[in-house]
C-alpha cells in the first residue's frame, strides 16, 4: 500500500519507514530535508508542515492509503495535515497512526495514568508540548474519525535516538571509574524501543485501528538500577556506582531528568512511571528485551556522529564540575 511517513529521517520515523519498506509498502517520507535523507527505498517528499500548501503540493496527486505521523510539533502542522489529507487523500486513506505523548494528559507528569478514556487531556490554548499534542489529536480525529489512532508514547529508546539520554549514560558509564548515580536504583521505569513502536504503528495503520493508546512498556518492567547495570554490561566499563541521596543532588543544583537522565525525585517517580498499558498489550505493542535496546543503542552510538541533539534542546548530562564536587565529598 502507499504509506506516507510524516517525518521519517531521524529516529522513530526512520524506523517506521524501514518497517514499512520491509512490509513491501510503497513508502514516501515528508520532511524539510534538514535532518537527512530517508532510508533507501523510500521516496523523499519535501516541504515544511507549517506551510499550509506544502503537503498537498508535495503529494502532487499521490494518495496515501496509510499515514504514520511522527513529526507533529505545532498546531499548524496538525491543521495542515488534516486539511491536506481531507482534501487530497481523504477517500483513499484507510489508517492514520499518530505519535502523541503521555504529555497530552493534563495530569502527566506526575500521573499516575489509568485507562486512556478515563484520563483528561489538555484543552488549553498555550503553545506547550502537551497541549499541542492534545490539540493535534482532536483536530486529526475530527477529520479522520475511526481511521485515526493516537499513540501516546512514553520514553522511547533505541538506535538513532538524537536526544542522548540513554546515550549520555552509556558514554559516562563506558568511561568508567566512580560514577554518580541517584540513590534511587530501585526507581521503576518503563520505555519502548523505537523499532518495536515503529513496527506496531505500521500494524495499527494497516489494521485501521482507532482510539488512544498509552504506547510504552509495562509499568514496573525495569528499574533505574537495572538500566545502569545494563549500560555497564554492554560497554564493558569498570564503573563503580556512587549513590547520592536526592536531597544532596538537588542541593548541588542537579536537575532531574536533564542532568541525570531518567532520574525523577521519588515523589514524582512513584506515579510518573505508573501508566496503564493494558490496551497497548491487547493491541500487541511488542517489548524486546531491554538488553537488546541498550546494546544496540551502544553499537549504533559507537559508529555515529553524536550527540545529534535537535536545535532548541539542551544536551543532557551531569556537568563534570558538579560530578567532581559530589565525588569529592565522599
Ligand atoms: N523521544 C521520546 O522519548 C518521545 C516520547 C514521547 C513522544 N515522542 C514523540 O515521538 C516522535 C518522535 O520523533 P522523531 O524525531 O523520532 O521522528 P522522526 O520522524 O524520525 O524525526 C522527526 C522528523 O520530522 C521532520 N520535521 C521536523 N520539523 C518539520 C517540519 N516543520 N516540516 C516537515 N518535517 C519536519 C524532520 O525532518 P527535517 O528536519 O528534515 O524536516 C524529521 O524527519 C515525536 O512526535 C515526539 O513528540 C518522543
Amino acid at each position: 500500500m502507499r504509506l506516507l511517513v510524516l517525518g521519517g529521517t531521524r529516529f522513530l520515523g526512520r524506523h517506521v519507514a524501514v518497517a514499512a519498506l520491509e512490509r513491501g509498502h510503497d513508502v514516501a517520507t515528508f520532511t524539510r530535508g534538514v535532518s537527512g535523507e530517508p532510508p533507501e527505498g523510500a521516496r523523499a517528499l519535501r516541504g515544511d508542515r507549517n506551510d499550509p500548501a506544502a503537503l498537498a503540493t508535495a503529494l502532487d496527486g499521490w494518495q496515501p492509503e496509510l499515514v504514520v505521523d511522527t513529526s507533529c510539533q505545532t498546531r499548524a502542522a496538525a491543521d495542515n495535515a488534516a486539511a491536506a489529507l481531507d482534501g487530497v487523500g481523504g477517500s483513499a486513506l484507510r489508517g492514520y497512526a499518530f505519535v502523541s505523548s503521555l504529555n497530552a494528559y493534563r495530569d502527566w507528569p506526575p500521573g499516575p495514568i489509568g485507562r486512556e478514556d478515563d484520563e483528561p487531556t489538555w484543552d488549553t490554548a498555550d503553545d506547550d508540548y502537551g497541549p499541542i499534542k492534545a490539540y493535534a489529536e482532536r483536530t486529526l480525529a475530527a477529520v479522520l474519525g475511526d481511521r485515526f489512532l493516537t499513540a501516546r508514547a512514553g520514553l522511547i529508546v533505541g538506535p538513532y535516538d538524537p536526544l542522548y539520554r540513554l546515550g549520555w549514560w552509556l558514554d559516562r558509564v563506558a568511561r568508567g571509574g566512580r560514577v554518580v548515580v541517584p540513590d534511587a536504583r530501585g526507581q521503576p521505569m518503563a520505555m519502548v524501543d523505537a523499532r518495536d513502536l515503529a513496527t506496531w504503528l505500521v500494524d495499527m495503520a494497516e489494521q485501521g485501528r482507532s482510539g488512544a493508546v498509552n504506547a510504552t512498556g509495562s509499568a514496573g518492567m525495569t528499574t533505574l538500577g537495572e538500566v545502569l547495570d545494563l549500560c555497564r554490561d554492554v560497554t564493558g566499563g569498570d564503573a563503580e556506582w556512587v549513590a547520592v541521596a536526592e536531597e544532596e543532588l538537588l542541593a548541588a543544583g542537579v536537575q532531574p531528568w536533564v542532568h541525570l537522565p531518567f532520574w525523577l525525585p521519588a515523589g514524582d517517580a512513584r506515579t510518573a512511571w505508573d501508566v496503564d498499558t493494558t490496551r497497548a498489550r491487547e493491541l500487541g505493542l511488542p517489548s524486546r528485551p531491554l538488553h537488546d535496546s541498550v546494546a544496540d543503542t551502544w553499537a549504533w552510538q559507537r559508529v555515529s556522529d553524536r550527540p545529534d541533539v535537535p536545535p532548541g534542546r539542551d544536551l543532557p548530562g551531569l556537568p563534570p564540575e558538579v560530578e567532581r564536587q559530589l565525588l569529592a565529598a565522599r
